[in-house]
């Protein structure tokens, strides 16, 4: 059985449907029968998020998106865990950090992004990657499954678990394997960019039913007439059905592009009740667990205890191997 993790920083209130499916569909058909976890990066979140509100927000907000969205059959055999309950984690961070060059980190693309920003870039934007590899090797995980632009950071933790290797003359971290999943690597947003919160064209999953009919019916589309053909392949709208609906049902709609009098917005309308069938079932558990929450926190509790556990022990390991103990 291998071990896989995923993360996702708390940025946000709520998923949008391409955190839903590189973050978290994807991850729960790529995990079937492994040892899966999923946490919250939140102290990931403190580079960017500065509002105290808005973090309880998110926290919350994301807990019970992953919560609802986990098929109850799946959430007894996955570990869900918040980063920041991990007692550990920034020491075992702190420990990488005296091992890792200042050369790789300049490399890193998310500090480069930061830094095209023209924005004051904090200390923990810089050391971002150390502490995601704390996060994968503190744990030994086996494959961590990232969607492109997050791959680099992966590859950070291989190299900083191998420097720390070569450092101490030890073998105490697994190096994990990067999965990417190409199919998934660019779902569109409204306007045809990357489905992104920063981009303010993305959709949440739980989306309330009129913001979501609005939301589809502004996607950005061509301006063919009525009669024409029109090319499936060549259409936002179609590029979010084939993401959710049946191979049956995307046949079934392309061959409606295809043959003409055949509008955009019937394909709009098309999507929204696709949408609509895959995230219901979900809604009115996303509604119980809301008024009880009480459920999310007693099981985080619990699987925060288990992983502090683990950290305490890879910690006194490290401890023990660079002579502080
Ligand atoms: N960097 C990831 C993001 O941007 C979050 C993250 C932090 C993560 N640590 C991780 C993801 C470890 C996978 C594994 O959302």
């Amino acid at each position: 059985m291998k071990k896989i993790l995923t993360g996702m920083k708390a940025t946000w209130e709520g998923l949008h449907l391409g955190n839903y499916l590189w973050g978290l569909k994807n991850f729960l058909d790529f995990s079937k029968g492994q040892d899966a976890y999923v946490f919250l990066a939140d102290l990931h979140s403190l580079t960017s998020v500065k509002d105290p509100e808005v973090m309880r927000k998110n926290r919350k907000a994301m807990l019970l998106d992953y919560f609802s969205l986990i098929p109850e059959n799946r959430l007894e055999e996955i570990t869900i865990y918040e980063q920041s309950k991990i007692t550990h984690i920034n020491n075992i961070t702190w420990v990488l950090n005296s091992v890792t060059p200042y050369s790789l980190m300049l490399r890193a693309h998310s500090f480069k992004d930061s830094q095209n920003k023209n924005s004051e870039i904090n200390m923990a934007t810089f050391n971002y990657p150390i502490l995601m590899a704390a996060d994968i090797i503190a744990y030994d995980f086996d494959i961590v499954p990232l969607w492109k632009d997050q791959t680099q950071h992966l590859e950070f933790a291989r190299d900083i678990a191998e420097k720390f290797h070569k450092t101490y003359k030890c073998e105490v971290f697994k190096l994990p394997q990067i999965h990417c999943d190409k199919e998934l690597m660019t779902i569109p947003g409204l306007d045809w960019r990357k489905m992104s919160k920063s981009y303010d064209n993305d959709i949440k999953v739980f989306e309330q039913p009129k913001a979501l009919k609005k939301k589809i019916m502004s996607i950005v589309t061509w301006s063919e007439t009525l009669e024409e053909v029109k090319d499936p392949e060549n259409c936002n709208v179609f590029a979010l059905i084939k993401l959710f609906a049946s191979q049956e049902k995307q046949d079934e709609i392309a061959a409606k592009y295809r043959a003409g009098n055949y509008w955009y917005g019937h394909a709009k309308l098309e999507l929204l009740e696709i949408l609509k069938d895959v995230i219901e079932p979900f809604r009115k558990r996303k509604e119980y667990l809301e008024v009880n929450f009480e459920i999310i926190e007693k099981k985080l509790a619990e699987w925060n205890a288990k992983m502090n556990k683990l950290a305490d022990e890879k910690y006194n390991k490290l401890l023990e191997i660079t002579w502080l103990k």
